[in-house]
């Protein structure tokens, strides 16, 4: 182990982030309905350039008007190279209410990004008063959001999460990919002639996760833009959770269930997980540090990876 321990995340669920347009305001009481455990009301690409003074007026009073129960309430904030992100801030921290727990900051390309905001927020939360402080989380979302990504993980104590965008990330990258997410028709081996699909989002998603569990930050898959495609998005979605992500975003609302159903560990995980404990513990009592577990081998990392099932299983039942 280092010297330097590897800080914990926030303890808060976050397996699925619905997600809706700001512009649209008969969505949002539909989103605070909703079994998603984080809301991000949308300002940036969803809502088009006419309508962005409207949308963040109808976020403002969503904020304050709806009943979000015990929802993560998160807005997502437009871009530090536009025009409207500066208004976004104040406006939301002015007018928005304590209810407000998070801004999302899209397309974050360095921690001095993330640092304009933060000096900002601080500002705004001094002059009014806020109890509540803010917290962050970011897209990475480009060439130089990967690239930066440690520094970007490591850019404020405000920051709670990060999210792989992958449709801005695959232009951004001039990657040669239209879908928004998932497997690519071109991504392929051949062996014998016949072709094995590969992840080209993998190298990203781990990157992330580094990042983010060296910095004690949640990593959180992005978008699945086929929302037709059920057994497309489970895949996607498998395939972060192994990598070590905890939560996927829904565009649509059919997609929390399936979020939801990957990202919470299953009853035999669980099961399994307490059986290693258990059978760890009664190697322990007998002076030795490794057993074995239905014919394989278990050891003090075991009990590690068990426990961060069972952490997971106890904070989704609270
Ligand atoms: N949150 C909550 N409810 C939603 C919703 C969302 N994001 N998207 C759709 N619904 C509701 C609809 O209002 C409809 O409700 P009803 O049964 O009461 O009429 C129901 O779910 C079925 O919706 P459907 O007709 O299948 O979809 P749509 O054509 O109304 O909307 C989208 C499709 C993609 C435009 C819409 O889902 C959407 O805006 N998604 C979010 C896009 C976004 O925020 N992108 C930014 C992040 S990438
Ligand atoms: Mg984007």
């Amino acid at each position: 182990m280092s010297f330097r321990l590897q800080p914990p995340a926030p303890a808060r669920p976050n397996r699925c982030q619905l997600f809706g347009p700001g512009s649209n305001f008969k969505l949002l009481p539909k989103m605070a309905a909703s079994a998603a455990d984080v809301i991000n009301i949308d300002l940036e690409d969803s809502v088009a350039p006419t309508d962005k003074d409207a949308a963040r007026a109808n976020a403002i009073e969503a904020i304050n008007s709806i009943d979000w129960g015990k929802k993560y309430l998160s807005v997502r904030i437009n871009g530090l190279d536009s025009p409207w992100w500066y208004r976004d801030v104040v406006d939301l921290l002015e007018e928005g209410g304590e209810r407000l727990d998070q801004i999302m900051i899209p397309k974050v390309g360095c921690a001095a990004d993330v640092y304009a905001v933060d000096a900002l927020v601080t500002s705004i939360e001094a002059a009014t008063g806020r109890k509540k402080r803010i917290s962050f989380e970011v897209i990475i979302e480009s060439a130089a959001g990967i690239a930066h990504v440690e520094e970007i993980a490591a850019s404020s104590p405000r920051l709670q999460a990060m999210s792989l965008g992958a449709a801005d990330f695959a232009a951004s990258m001039g990657m040669a990919t239209t879908g928004i997410g998932g497997t690519q028709e071109n991504y392929y081996m051949l062996q014998d002639g016949q072709k094995h699909w590969s992840d080209p989002w993998h190298w990203a998603t781990a990157a992330i996760v580094s990042a983010c569990r060296t910095h004690g930050i949640l990593p959180v898959d992005g978008p699945f833009g086929d929302f037709s495609d059920d057994e497309g998005f489970r895949a996607q979605a498998r395939r972060v959770a192994t990598l070590g992500m905890v939560g996927k975003w829904a565009i649509h609302p059919k997609q929390i269930a399936l979020a939801n159903e990957v990202f919470t560990p299953s009853d035999a995980a669980v099961a399994e997980a307490r059986e290693i404990l258990a059978a760890m513990e009664a190697a322990k009592a007998k002076g030795e540090g490794a057993t074995v577990y239905k014919g394989r081998l278990v050891d003090i990392a075991s009990i590690k990876q068990a426990e961060v099932i069972v952490r997971q299983a106890e904070m989704f039942a609270e």
